[in-house]
């Protein structure tokens, strides 16, 4: 079937559409309601279905017959360290940390945090929780222990699931006194922290609540997958919004193995038995999505990589990994291949490596500018697809479904919507725009299996959030536009979400971290063009009449603010101290005109603004300080 019939067909009858689609699965209970609404009156897939995420990545690929097909490559450069899993061997570390759960007492419903580097014990933590009906929440290494705080006293883990260390290029992150100092942080006080010890003399501090994790393991009685009806949540995953406090977006478990298996066979063109490879961190939902759930449901070997597109050892190590393990999808941010581009712009690195089993190369998490689709088409020579989505969404909702039919690709678009998404571009008062008039990226109800249930524990702020801008629809938070063919191109976030090397942090947090400084006396966080990363945040700061402390160590000591608060992946670098800000007459900061002027964008001076002299005064100090694209652009020549 070509591409328009298959999605028409997605869209005039989802529920006949997916009902079809869920038989791909085996499900202990198959499903007789297929949509329905919930108690909060949202939509809700296959509610009567039961079924087990762990057993189908696991053991019905075992009952198959294909126990000792690889089911991870473990490839860590920085650890010099390269692992082939079986699923047989996968199903007895799953199972046994499954029961060594069960014997700490967690359950059905109960919730555990995971906090760990890209290491096996993560695939298995999650696997361990979703086999018992625990529900996990995986939160990324890169943030600090007030950030892992938040999120414990948001969910409430019974347990947290950490390991001794990560690694960064050069450097050894300990996890453990993080947790510690969360824990202290947090309200709420886990049960127990299990700590899987790598033995990279890392420091480890005791603490009564501690668990061994290899003696758990070691002690369990391996468990067996239990039956969990198709709404249960299978993880809550924690995301920037517009405000200091993350939202924890609740998956359910029977969506979202319908739609992550079709995804794998109509997106990204794989069938059981290929190796396929996500070059992200499983802190993040394409983590979650496609380097544990999808694969292994759809029984490809799905590669685990612990370094970085460079300096881990050198630009070449991405060509080495998909050579070496003979990968046959590949997906990466926009900025890994820019970060290789810069380091090698001519691909010699590529010469060296057999990469005939390379079939597409994927791209999200960003936008992807076009000089590096074009560069990843010329030396990859194979189709480039951008595609968008977010860790609401759980899985694509623009993409080229190469899988289905392969369509031309239009550089700087992410393609057209995927199955199941009914993407409109609605202006202010939710009406369909023209054909290449920009406004709101905007879904029609009902959102396709695999998108967010709601978010955990506070379900007004997933109407108001998502629901109520455009009544029948699911608000992206993205601004984009459809052109004459039908392409969608997402132009960026129309509101205080920035995404820094395909990392999705919130200004607005940053902003009240800055606030927060005795000596700010009001200031601006957005984010700017960065070659590198796509965008960075930049804050602005105007100081007290009166501080101790010169400016320079003011600025040093906010930058320490931010990265002690958020984490060291905020990128958080730039502070400029300014006289004053842009404001409207009603005191509003103007931080789009900020934004503009340091991109060096065309803008309009707002007619409400306070006093346009501050124009000239705020490009100066960008000169002074070379913000923005121009010094960029020309410093990388
Ligand atoms: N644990 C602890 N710290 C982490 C971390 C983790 N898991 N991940 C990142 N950090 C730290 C880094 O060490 C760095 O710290 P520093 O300020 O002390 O140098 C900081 O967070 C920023 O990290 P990052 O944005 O990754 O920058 P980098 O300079 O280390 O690397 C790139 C640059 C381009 C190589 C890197 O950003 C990259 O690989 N980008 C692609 C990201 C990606 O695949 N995203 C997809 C998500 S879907
Ligand atoms: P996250 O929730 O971390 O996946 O971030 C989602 C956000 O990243 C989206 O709302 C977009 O702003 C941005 N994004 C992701 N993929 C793309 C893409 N292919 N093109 C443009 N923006 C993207």
């Amino acid at each position: 079937m070509n591409y328009q019939d298959f999605y028409n067909n997605s869209i005039q009858d989802p529920a006949g559409f997916w009902k079809e689609q869920s038989d791909a699965l085996e499900w202990f209970k198959k499903p007789q309601t297929i949509l329905s609404k919930d108690q909060h009156d949202y939509y809700q897939w296959f509610h009567d279905g039961e079924l087990n995420l762990s057993y189908l990545c696991i053991d019905k690929h075992i009952k198959d017959g294909f126990g000792s097909q690889t089911a991870i490559i473990y490839d860590s450069p920085v650890t010099q360290t390269k692992q082939h899993i079986t699923f047989n061997e996968f199903h007895d570390e799953v199972a046994k940390l499954a029961g060594g759960l069960q014997t700490l007492g967690l359950q059905k419903g109960d919730t555990a945090i995971i906090y760990m580097p890209m290491i096996p014990q993560a695939i298995y933590a999650m696997l361990a929780c979703v086999r018992i009906g625990v529900i996990h929440s995986v939160v990324f290494g890169g943030f600090a222990p007030n950030e892992l705080a938040i999120r414990i006293d948001d969910c409430q883990p019974k347990a947290v699931i950490t390991a001794s260390s990560g690694i960064e290029i050069q450097r050894i992150i300990p996890y453990k006194p993080y947790v510690d100092e969360a824990i202290k942080l947090a309200n709420h006080k886990p049960q127990n922290v299990i700590v899987f010890n790598r033995n990279l003399n890392a420091e480890i501090p005791k603490q009564d609540y501690d668990v061994d994790y290899q003696t758990l393991v070691e002690n369990a009685v391996p468990s067996e997958a239990v039956s969990i009806p198709s709404t249960h949540p299978s993880y809550i995953l924690y995301t920037s919004g517009t405000t200091g406090k993350p939202k924890g977006i609740i998956r359910d478990t029977g969506g979202y193995a319908t739609a992550l298996k079709f995804s794998m066979k109509y997106i990204y063109g794989v069938e059981p038995g290929d190796v396929y490879w996500a070059a992200s961190d499983v802190g993040w939902v394409v983590g979650h999505s496609y380097i544990v759930y999808a694969p292994l449901i759809n029984r490809n070997t799905t590669v685990l990589f612990e370094g970085k597109p460079i300096k881990t050892p050198d630009a070449s190590t991405f060509w080495r990994v998909i050579s070496e393990h003979r990968v046959k999808v590949m997906f990466t941010a926009p900025t890994a291949i820019r970060a290789i581009k810069k380091e090698d712009p001519n691909g010699k690195f590529l010469k060296k490596f057999d990469m005939s089993c390379l079939k597409y190369q994927f791209l999200a998490g960003e936008r992807c500018d076009v000089a590096t689709l074009k560069w990843t088409e010329e030396k990859l020579q194979v189709p480039v697809i951008d595609h968008w989505w977010q860790t609401e969404s759980g899985w694509p909702m623009l993409a080229n479904m190469a899988g289905l039919e392969l369509q031309d690709v239009q550089p700087g678009s992410a393609g057209f919507p995927v199955c199941g998404y009914d993407i409109q571009i609605l202006n202010e008062e939710g009406q369909e725009v023209a054909s290449s008039s920009e406004g709101y990226v905007a879904v029609k109800l009902p959102l396709p299996p695999g998108t967010l249930m709601n978010l955990w524990g506070n379900p007004e702020r997933f109407k108001s959030g998502y629901l109520e801008k455009f009544p029948g629809y699911y608000f992206s938070g993205d601004g984009g536009y459809k052109d004459e063919d039908g392409y969608v191109f997402i132009t960026g976030r129309v509101d205080d979400i920035i995404n820094v090397a395909g990392h999705r942090l919130s200004t607005a947090e940053m902003e009240e971290i800055v606030a927060s400084h005795k000596a700010v006396a009001e200031c601006a966080v957005f984010g700017v063009h960065c070659d590198l990363k796509g965008q960075k945040p930049l804050g602005l700061v105007v100081l007290k009449a009166e501080n101790n402390d010169s400016e320079e160590d003011i600025q040093k000591q906010i930058i320490q603010d931010v990265r002690h608060e958020i984490g060291a992946v905020a990128s958080f670098r730039d502070v400029l101290v300014v006289d004053r800000l842009p404001k409207t007459r009603s005191g509003k900061i103007l931080r789009k005109l900020l934004r503009n002027i340091a991109d060096e964008m065309s803008y309009n001076i707002p007619s409400t603004i306070d006093d346009p002299e501050i124009i000239n005064e705020i490009t100066a100090v960008y000169k002074i300080n070379q913000i923005g694209i121009h010094k960029n652009l020309t410093s990388h020549e």
